[in-house]
């Protein structure tokens, strides 16, 4: 078999991507990433300058666009048109105006669709909001990942320190991913919540290595 589908569900900066792409590496399936795909599609509306108010442009827009995936050194690259955003995704304009682009109901479905046929064959770590209630419900592996608001700030933080980014206090951190967070949980399409048979990973107080091998032991008993 080309293996599971897993699905990693949880607020913004709880670590999904960080733990999706270690353990997709370990059982040698594809990693994807539906946040970027949310965010490119932001970047796109932001960068043709449309209203932001105006769900049929942003409908049409999420619906034209090309969005690839390539593997790169240290993160997958992001192509937008066939031009590389994996930097301007993470753009703080993006993060700011993300969540009411994927609040849009024609773009989710758009973006639901792509990842399904992205998935279909399974062999896939998929991480996301919606992945294990709505975009592959019948998925085997749901896990839905949380950490307290302040260690994922203070998580964020540490992590743009080390790039070299570090225009953002982790008190404006903390506020910014606490209100994506009411963003995503409040909206009318597919908010974020825990799927009912997902199984809920606290991560504040554990490490990258010991959330992988949680997930790894859940996967090795469903294969
Ligand atoms: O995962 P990341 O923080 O990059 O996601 C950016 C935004 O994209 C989220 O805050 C949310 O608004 C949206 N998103 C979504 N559904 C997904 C993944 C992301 O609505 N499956």
């Amino acid at each position: 078999s080309k293996g599971l589908q897993v699905a990693i569900d949880g607020p913004a900066s709880a670590g999904k991507s960080t733990v999706a792409k270690l353990v997709a590496k370990k059982f040698n399936y594809i990693y994807c990433d539906t946040g970027a795909m949310y965010r490119a599609v932001t970047l796109a509306v932001l960068n043709q300058g449309i209203d932001l108010k105006d769900n049929a442009k942003i409908a049409e827009v999420a619906r034209q666009v090309k969005i690839s995936f390539e593997p790169g050194e240290t993160e997958q690259r992001v192509f937008l048109n066939g031009q590389e955003v994996t930097h301007d995704i993470r753009l703080p304009k993006v993060a700011k105006n993300v969540s009411a682009i994927a609040a849009v109901p024609a773009v989710r479905e758009e973006m639901t669709k792509q990842q399904r046929e992205i998935a279909a064959n399974g062999g896939i770590v998929m991480d996301g909001r919606d992945i294990g209630t709505t975009v592959l419900p019948d998925a085997p592996v749901k896990i839905f990942m949380v950490a307290s608001a302040y260690e994922r700030a203070r998580r964020r933080y540490v992590e743009n320190k080390a790039k070299g980014i570090e225009t953002t206090s982790l008190e404006e951190l903390q506020k910014a991913i606490e209100l994506r967070d009411k963003k995503d949980s409040t909206r009318k399409v597919s908010p974020l919540t825990q799927a009912r048979d997902a199984v809920k990973l606290d991560t504040t107080n554990l490490t990258i290595d010991e959330v992988v091998d949680e997930i790894s032991e859940i996967i090795k008993k469903h294969e």
